[in-house]
């Protein structure tokens, strides 16, 4: 295929390299009259291992040039890529402007030309930027979205010291498209690679990332703490993350990465708070431990909030104990919701098969006997007739019998664990979804 590239940076010199060396004919364009000097005699614009090669080896090829003339280059190519920078503002905003100038540089190179033509953003963007960037292209070619162009979001994932390896293999490849002509060019272009591909919602692309740094940016600052307090106590913490990296069950895995309710049970509060005052005791400072509970707390607060603003009074909830499959009701954070509105005047019925007044003891009885005096009033053993009689039904735990309720018309469901069977269904609210 013929390709160009906007933007020759880190991003836009791997990328036009490796898609070379895959037998494309790739044309760069860039504002620096250095960078196109350097792309035409054959030498990166960057430092990367394998990257001298690359470029050198593509040049003598006659696979890789570069230009000032944006309009050239989208006429002579049926992809463009945008690798353009998107740096931040001085008060910590992302600045689109590169990306936005390029988007009227292609529209107008577009006017001109005929044939469908995908652009792809490549540089790190927010959610929303593919719309705007599809806005800016039709109005000043004056084509229609989907039918003469298509704009695809394709994050990257390389990291810079490692990004000709990165590039070629990366963990997956994600398209953000909802055009099928698209879909099937970005498709064949990446086939060489042996990631997976993923064909999601543009949003879903354009978020992805901002999610992975963000995240990755947690995974330092959360070693860094263990490792301080370790220090602080003479354990070894890189032999402590060495076996917290082999639980691939809890740890290195999906779960808990489902947005969704608060966390409870009587572990997890429990222990954070020891580890918190443990390096609190040793002259720790550990912020991100710190925040956590902060975090949880606030999501509890937000979700009493949201119910309130629904305005109904009578609510039934399903589930009380702090999972599916326990009767555990110890720091079960929907115990708080229930007591907050309570307190407020809602009229409560609860329906849990695992959680009987009759059968609790120890520190169960003393939740309920501290926090919810008149759980016996509220307990309910019929479901049914607890969703018939709710205003709001607050689904808290994911029960398989929550699956087949039946919501009632003007009834309103508040699901806090993603019950796929009823989403969709009027009157039905996710709490992160
Ligand atoms: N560097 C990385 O490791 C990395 C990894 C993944 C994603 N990203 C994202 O990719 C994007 C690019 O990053 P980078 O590190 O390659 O940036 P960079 O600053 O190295 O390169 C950006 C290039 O864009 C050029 N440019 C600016 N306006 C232009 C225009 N109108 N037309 C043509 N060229 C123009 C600049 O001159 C520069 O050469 C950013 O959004 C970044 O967040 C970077």
């Amino acid at each position: 295929m013929n390709i160009s590239f906007f933007g020759l940076g880190y991003v836009g010199c791997v990328g036009m390299g490796c898609l070379a060396q895959n037998g494309h004919k790739v044309i760069g364009v860039d504002i620096s009259p250095e960078k196109i000097k350097n792309i035409n005699e054959g030498i990166p614009t960057i430092v990367e291992v394998g990257i001298g090669e690359i470029i050198k080896e593509q040049h003598l090829q006659g696979r890789i040039s570069a230009t000032h003339d944006y309009m050239e280059a989208v006429k002579e190519s049926d992809i463009s890529f945008v690798c353009v920078g998107t740096p931040s503002t001085n008060k910590g905003h992302l600045d689109l402007s590169y990306i936005y100038q390029t988007a009227k540089e292609i529209g107008e190179a577009l006017k001109e030309k005929n044939g469908f033509h995908v652009i792809v953003i490549r540089s790190t963007v927010f959610p929303g930027t593919n719309k705007k960037v599809s806005e800016i292209i039709e109005g000043i070619s004056g084509k229609t979205r989907n039918v003469h162009f298509a704009v695809v979001s394709n994050p990257e994932f390389l990291r810079e010291g490692t990004a000709v390896k990165d590039y070629m293999n990366p963990p997956l490849t994600v398209i953000g498209t909802d055009c099928e002509k698209a879909r099937d060019i970005m498709t064949e272009l990446y086939a060489p690679l042996a990631a997976p591909l993923e064909i999601v919602p543009i949003e879903v692309a354009e978020m992805i990332k901002y999610v992975n740094n963000s995240y990755h940016a947690l995974k330092v600052v959360f070693a860094n703490e263990i490792g301080r307090i370790c220090k602080s106590c003479g354990i070894d913490s890189h032999e402590v993350m060495r076996i917290f990296c082999m639980d691939k069950q809890l740890n290195i895995s999906p779960y808990y990465f489902k947005p969704g309710f608060a966390y409870g049970g009587s572990c997890l509060p429990k222990d954070l708070k020891a580890l918190k005052t443990m390096a609190h005791d040793l002259y720790v400072e550990a912020p991100v431990l710190n925040a956590i509970e902060n975090s949880n707390q606030y999501h509890i607060e937000n979700t009493i909030e949201w119910i309130q603003t629904i305005g109904y009074k009578k609510i039934g909830v399903l589930g009380l104990s702090f999972k599916a499959g326990t009767d555990d009701m110890r720091n079960s954070p929907i115990i708080n919701v229930i007591e907050t509105l309570h307190g407020k005047g809602y009229e409560i019925k609860i329906y849990d098969k695992n959680v009987s007044l009759a059968r609790l003891i120890g520190k169960n009885k003393s939740v309920i006997t501290e926090k919810l005096p008149h759980l016996n009033s509220m307990l309910q053993d019929d479901m049914e007739s607890l969703v018939k009689w709710a205003e709001i039904i607050i689904i808290a735990n994911s029960d398989e019998a929550f699956k087949a309720i039946k919501i009632r018309k003007g009834q309103t469901v508040i699901d806090l664990v993603r019950i796929k069977e009823l989403e969709g269904e009027n009157g039905y609210k996710g709490i992160c979804w």
